[in-house]
């Protein structure tokens, strides 16, 4: 897709589909200039028209018109935006998402955009180029039919027409060089999602993310079994042994140019990456399975989030830390009973092997915890009942260090991500309490996603830390604005704002200790101290 930025007559703009979004009541006297433009060069009758189908420029509302060679388009489309007090541009990345699906129906090459006047142009405009990146995403490799198409729909042009009064400045060229990277590496990171589990194996996710660091100028390391085993991450392990496939273990760094800020601590980026979960012994029901190849989202989106990290060059390092592996039932696979070592040391009893994301997470925790970061943020697609608790749109967020729960939410409601914030209470920790070891892997039901949060809290401690349970948003059921069925790359928008956040201020964050515990043998106790290879 080629960005351009035109000003003056909206009907003049070149593209073949004229997008003009409204708000509500602008139909009328306070008509922006564009559709005044175009409601003109239509002698009168696109006002009328749109007012007579009911078109109130209320949000998820949209009007399509032929211009009959009246303008340049062949068609005008009004998108309603809402009420304008409660405009978020996210609003706008929803719209743009709708109308570049209706570009592709209609098998328009080209469109011209008009940016509505809001209060940031710069906001408009990346939300905009974001919402027709995303909203242009089609996962159909596998289609035969779609294969053979000779002529695809795709909309290679697009021409932003700025609002009055406003000059294309650096500022705006920025937002959409912006949009552009967030665009692409989400699109990047939903295929993933979206690839058949036996496409994407950890394999093959490791090779994706060593391609994607090579291409970004990162630093990647990738491990497998042996490097799994040096590093005593026994969970890990147990979750891996009944697959046929080999376990990843991922670890892909950013560090800046300048020697001053490759000293600062680093931030860790931490992701769910279970290529296939079966279950495992304690065996999914078929309609619960089915779409367990989106288990990995997490890294996917974590990865997605450091190919445009490096682009921001924020003034700290990033790392991102991923153990990648299938869950699935065998000979060899874990078993309910069993008692596995993490790496910190404690012992856990295996109570439901498809309690599985919180074990490698667990290990990989304790791991990235280690190089003590200022903080660390995990993305799992972690329980079922945090999908019963708010749906296929909303992220749950856990988290006790309030600071830095703060931020994340800032950064998701910045990013148009909607993120609830969850308890996190010691009432719950009971469940997790073992006869035999020092604690359980699964409890009973009430409570699941809290118990998988507790769980997870063991193995960070005292380093800040934010865990976003994303079962739901990271899957979508049916198309909604810029989403289409599938994977959706949620989570990796939040990410790269909160980098932008602490990058305006990096003196603020301080490393924290890394993970201790008591009781843990002395061999684990001084590995918890000691920086990890790799
Ligand atoms: N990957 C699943 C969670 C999940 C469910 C993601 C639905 C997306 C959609 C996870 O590994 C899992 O199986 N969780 C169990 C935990 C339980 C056994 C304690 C769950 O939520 O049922
Ligand atoms: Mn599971
Ligand atoms: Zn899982």
């Amino acid at each position: 897709m080629n960005f351009s930025f035109v000003s003056g007559d909206a009907t003049r703009a070149s593209g073949e589909l004229l997008v003009i979004p409204l708000f509500e009541g602008e139909l009328g006297d306070t008509a922006p200039s564009s559709l005044a433009a175009a409601d003109t060069a239509l002698e009168g009758r696109l006002r009328g028209a749109a007012a007579q189908e009911g078109f109130k420029a209320k949000g998820e509302q949209s009007f399509l018109m032929h211009t009959h060679g009246r303008a340049t388009a062949d068609r005008v489309l009004l998108l309603g935006l809402g009420n304008r007090a409660r405009f978020h541009p996210e609003t706008l990345r929803l719209a743009a998402g709708r109308a570049v699906k209706a570009a592709l129906r209609l098998k328009a090459g080209s469109v011209a955009f008009v940016l509505p006047a809001t209060d940031a142009a710069a906001d408009a405009v990346r939300a905009v180029a974001e919402g027709l990146l995303l909203g242009a995403y089609r996962f159909d490799k596998y289609k035969s039919s779609a294969r053979e198409e000779k002529n695809p729909a795709r909309v290679g042009k697009v021409a932003l027409v700025l609002p009055e009064g406003v000059e294309k400045t650096r500022e705006l060229d920025d937002a959409l060089a912006l949009a552009k990277r967030v665009g692409e590496a989400t699109n990047w990171a939903r295929d993933l999602v979206n690839e058949p589990p036996n496409a994407v194996t950890p394999t093959v996710l490791a090779e994706a993310a060593r391609q994607a660091a090579k291409e970004a100028g990162l630093q990647v390391t990738i491990g497998g079994l042996r490097e799994i085993e040096k590093l005593d991450m026994g969970m890990f392990l147990g979750v891996t042994a009944g697959s046929a496939e080999e376990p990843r273990l991922i670890h892909v760094v950013y560090t800046p140019k300048s020697a001053r800020d490759a000293k600062r601590p680093p931030l860790a980026l931490v992701g769910k990456a279970i290529t296939f979960d079966s279950g495992g012994l304690s065996l999914k029901p078929s309609d619960g399975m089915i779409d367990m190849k989106t288990d990995m989202a997490g890294s996917a989106a974590v990865l997605g989030a450091m190919k445009v990290i490096a682009a921001l060059k924020p003034p700290f390092p990033v790392h991102a830390f991923i153990g990648a592996c299938e869950n699935m039932p065998s000979g060899t696979a874990y078993k309910p009973g069993d008692i596995l070592t993490s790496r910190l040391g404690k012992t856990v009893e295996i109570t439901n092997t498809d309690a599985e994301g919180r074990l490698v997470l667990g290990d990989i925790l304790t791991w990235a915890c280690e190089h003590r970061p200022s903080a660390v943020i995990d993305l799992a697609t972690l329980t079922g009942a945090c999908v019963i608790a708010l749906g296929n749109y909303i992220t749950g967020a856990f988290g006790e260090h309030d600071g830095t729960v703060n931020e994340v939410l800032q950064s998701a409601r910045t990013a148009g991500e909607e993120m609830w914030r969850m308890p996190m209470s010691e009432m719950q920790k009971d469940a997790l309490r073992s006869e035999v070891a020092d604690m359980k892997n699964s409890g009973e039901r009430w409570g699941s996603s809290i118990n998988a949060a507790l769980f997870l809290k063991e193995f960070v401690g005292e380093t800040p830390w934010v865990h976003l349970d994303i079962a739901g948003p990271s899957n979508s059921p049916k198309e909604r604005g810029y989403l289409s069925k599938g994977g959706t790359g949620v989570g990796l928008r939040t990410l790269v704002e909160w980098v932008r956040l602490r990058a305006a201020n990096p003196e603020a964050y301080e490393a924290a200790p890394a993970p201790t515990v008591k009781g843990a043998s002395k061999a684990a106790g001084k590995r918890a101290r000691k920086p990890a290879r790799g």
